[in-house]
């Protein structure tokens, strides 16, 4: 059981959100259970302000800390072992890592900022990880706290339809996921691949691995730096190296001739 916390001052961003698809499917079943505080509900004033001026002038407005702190720990109160995460472009980059790290918990209170930013006393005492996810600015953190949301609720056992699907995902095993085909066999002159027609499962899997591994090559040569191949993913990429390889020679007899 999974218990998201969301803290914002536009909570209804979050209801359709929670309505569909497999975040809908995982409430539904109990895997997750979800709630959403509106931040302005902590403020202590009559309007209900939840932004002020800088100190030390210039444009923006900066989240005050009373009404954070209040609904911050107000959430940590009903779940006294979650973690908070506060969404900020000056966080540690989101990726499947960090996704399958945050899965660990059985809390997370993700608290999405507003305004120019939230006032630095409240990250130094009252936030655990500061998440950003990718080197762009948005208004705010909401969207950031939804993806970080699906992320995690997509590795949760029992939340994605098939029974292990999570386990294939691109990323998972360090490679993007190997290409797809459905119905038709033929589309617009291209066909299926043959082998995956033939019922062989373990040719299958080959192929899909050397789909895999070409794809990361084409597309992400970048996370091939970083991933442990094993006996199998260097043969497949060796085979490919000596098919290069063999190109290049005919082409040095040719020009030679
Ligand atoms: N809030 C504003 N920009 C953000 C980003 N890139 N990641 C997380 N939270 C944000």
């Amino acid at each position: 059981m999974m218990n998201f916390d969301v803290l914002t001052i536009f909570p209804e961003m979050f209801d359709p959100f929670w309505a569909h698809g497999i975040i809908r499917r995982a409430i539904e079943h109990k895997k997750i259970f979800t709630s959403t505080v509106n931040i302005r509900d902590y403020a202590r004033d009559r309007h209900q302000v939840t932004d002020d001026r800088p100190y030390g002038g210039g444009s923006g407005m900066v989240m005050k800390p009373e009404p954070l702190a209040g609904a911050i720990r107000a959430a940590t109160r009903r779940t006294p072992t979650a973690v908070t995460v506060l969404l900020t472009p000056q966080g540690r980059p989101f990726d499947q890592n960090m996704a399958k790290e945050l899965a660990s918990f059985d809390g997370l209170v993700l608290i999405c900022g507003r305004y120019e930013g939230v006032d630095e006393r409240i990250c130094h005492d009252l936030i655990d990880y500061e998440i950003s996810i990718g080197d762009y600015v948005l208004t705010g953190g909401e969207l950031a706290a939804m993806i970080i949301v699906e992320a995690v609720t997509r590795l949760i056992p029992g939340t994605l339809g098939g029974e292990n699907a999570a386990e294939n995902d691109s990323f998972s095993n360090g490679l993007l996921e190997h290409a797809h085909y459905t119905r038709p066999r033929i589309f617009e002159g291209r066909e299926v691949p043959e082998v995956l027609l033939s019922g062989h499962h373990q040719e299958i899997e080959r192929w899909r691995l050397e789909s895999s591994l070409m794809r990361t090559l084409l597309k992400r040569s970048d996370l091939l730096h970083q991933k442990s191949l094993n006996r199998q993913e260097i043969e497949i990429l060796d085979k490919w190296r000596r098919k290069i390889n063999n190109i290049i020679e005919l082409h040095h007899k040719k020009d030679a001739e």
